[in-house]
């Protein structure tokens, strides 16, 4: 594993938390639509790592499911790896389990998987590579 590649954040309204983040950290920050999870987000660079806020697009979507159920707040951890099928099959190695194996085009250009929140300590986190 590199490093933290970004801290995701849901937020109900992507426009009032970007202004709201923007003050906060005196950062510009990009918005992307993401279709393979139905979500917006923006992204914020702090050094070398980023915040990342996600908002939904659909009242279907995963972050839609999470806001309803824990409200806004963090909702993930990533981590950049170099080569995410070798990390994969360590990790399942290692007895972890994914939320999807296979991986995805995630956000920011990269592949990224879930691991299961329930063997990390109840964070979900996020590996990805980039593209
Ligand atoms: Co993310």
């Amino acid at each position: 594993m590199k490093k933290i590649s970004h801290i995701g954040i849901a937020v109900n309204d992507l426009q009032k938390s970007c202004e709201l983040f923007s003050k906060l950290l005196n950062k510009d920050f990009h918005t992307e639509h993401v279709s393979s999870e139905s979500v917006t987000t923006a992204f914020f660079k702090m050094g070398e790592s980023k915040i990342e806020l996600i908002s939904s697009d659909q009242d279907d979507s995963a972050i839609t499911k999470y806001l309803k159920k824990h409200k806004e707040g963090m909702h993930h951890l990533a981590i950049d790896v170099d080569n995410i099928q070798n990390e994969i099959h360590r990790l399942k190695k290692e007895g972890f389990r994914f939320l999807n194996e296979t991986p995805k085009i995630g956000a920011d250009n990269k592949l990224i998987v879930f691991l299961h929140p329930k063997d990390t300590n109840g964070v979900l986190v996020e590996i990805c590579q980039s593209r």
